[in-house]
């Protein structure tokens, strides 16, 4: 095999760990001129271009991006793709949305000609706004994430999705059984799980959707395939946090509904977690599960302020999340704008190398990939982004009043959008060019 070696020169930043553990300075590396070398889709070596420059034979090409700045590809730790179709749907929150907005538009989807069509738009939307990996919804039908996962593996992409399980509580067109929704995901794991960079995650949409049995056995798959993921929803609104209620009494609260069927562990990314207490954090810290923040959906739903304190005095492992189509971006540049705000409303600040360890590292921690993904270490897989300071008038004389990089940081996660991508790498190869 031919040994392809690139390299693009830049400013260069990455997270190393989180700021919440070892203060900000120590949890980022910045090249203010840095060089990245990407050799057969893995990162070869990273440096200040001085110094990583002359070990390069002549015959390397160098890619240079005097204006640009080189971060790793972002992470979307929960978003779903049958509902590319219905961003920003009036008026509802979260139960009546759902019925309203969300399910017929997944109903569409069993139709594989209609999940190929929605799953090229929705991978080249994530490419666009550089985000090289995220954990996905499908919708019930397993064609559906047939058509994602063909999708994905043509792109070569570190994708994570799954085949949502749903046996009550919604309309007869949408629901599975306990039976077939545990055969049909066992079948996407055999067919799926682990072929290129493509994992699968077992997926009861929510505690109300689920029977008794169907949460039995997706407690079951887990433990007969123990490295693939689980995601689910949990505590977003305080509606269906009554309803969880009603339906399973003898729990202590929602967070044990999915304790009791043995759903939590390392490889479990529970979104929202808008409304947890205290013993929930606790629980979710002791089994390794992680919460994926969506603060453009908790707001566009009005389903209250993620309490992101909370979750990092218990040490539960948080990432950034889009939730398209109850999210209103893919770009998790607005959903760190969105973030930063879902901070101020509860007086707390968050520190721009906070932000991009939630949209990288903290990510690929949530989801325990932080050996190939998350940061531009050398080894890992060469997924990146390259962010043009210039990408709009504003954005270009903002960054020119800025006195620090940290205020650049800032002021390229609270203006910036897919128009600040500039490029997308996946593995080494380029998957998305703007212009
Ligand atoms: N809870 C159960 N299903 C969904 C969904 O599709 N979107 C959101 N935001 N919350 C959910
Ligand atoms: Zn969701």
């Amino acid at each position: 095999m031919s040994l392809t070696r690139k390299a693009y020169r830049a400013a260069i930043l990455h997270s190393l760990d989180d700021p919440a553990l070892v203060g900000v300075q120590a949890s980022y590396q910045y090249f203010a001129d840095g060089v990245l070398v990407v050799e057969d889709g893995r990162i070869l070596a990273l440096g200040a271009a001085d110094e990583v420059l002359p070990t390069l034979p002549a015959t390397v090409e160098v890619t240079h991006y005097p204006d640009a700045l080189i971060t790793p590809g972002f992470i979307d730790t929960h978003i779903h793709f049958p509902q590319t179709g219905m961003v920003g749907s009036y008026g509802e929150q979260l139960l009546d949305w759902l019925n309203e907005y969300t399910f017929p538009c997944e109903g569409q989807f069993s139709d594989k000609a209609h999940a190929d069509q929605v799953a090229d738009i929705f991978l080249k939307e994530l490419l666009r706004n550089g985000t090289t990996t995220a954990l996905v919804f499908g919708s019930v039908h397993p064609e559906s994430v047939d058509a994602l996962f063909e999708a994905a593996e043509a792109l070569d992409l570190r994708l994570i999705a799954g085949k949502v399980m749903m046996d009550r509580n919604a309309p007869d067109y949408l629901t599975d059984t306990a039976q077939s929704s545990y055969a049909q995901s066992k079948a996407l794991i055999e067919r799926w799980h682990g072929k290129g960079r493509l994992h699968y995650a077992v997926t009861p949409r929510f505690a109300p959707t689920s029977s008794e049995a169907q949460l039995t056995l997706a407690g079951q798959l887990l433990r007969e395939y123990p490295d693939v993921y689980l995601q689910t929803h949990i505590s977003e609104n305080l509606k269906e946090i009554e309803w969880v209620k009603a339906l399973f009494p003898e729990r202590r609260n929602y967070l044990d509904v999915y304790d009791h069927y043995q759903l939590l562990g390392e490889r479990s990314v529970l979104a929202h977690g808008v409304h947890l207490c205290d013993e929930e954090c606790q629980r979710l810290a002791e089994t390794g599960s992680a919460i994926a923040f969506c603060p453009t959906s908790n707001l566009f739903l009005g389903s209250g302020l993620f309490n992101l304190p909370q979750a990092e005095r218990f040490k539960v492992n948080v990432g950034l999340g889009t939730d398209v189509g109850g999210g209103t971006s893919f770009s998790l540049l607005q959903t760190l704008n969105e973030a930063y705000k879902v901070m101020q409303l509860q007086g707390e600040k968050l520190n721009p190398f906070k932000s991009l360890y939630l949209a990288t590292l903290g990510g690929a921690r949530a989801l325990r990939l932080e050996d190939r993904i998350g940061t531009l270490q050398p080894g890992t897989d060469a997924d990146f982004v390259v962010l043009d300071y210039h990408a709009t008038p504003l954005l270009s004389y903002r960054i020119g009043q800025a006195k620090t990089f940290e205020e650049v940081l800032f002021v390229l996660m609270t203006l910036g959008d897919d128009r600040a991508v500039l490029q997308t790498y996946a593995a080494g190869r380029q998957v998305h060019c703007r212009d």
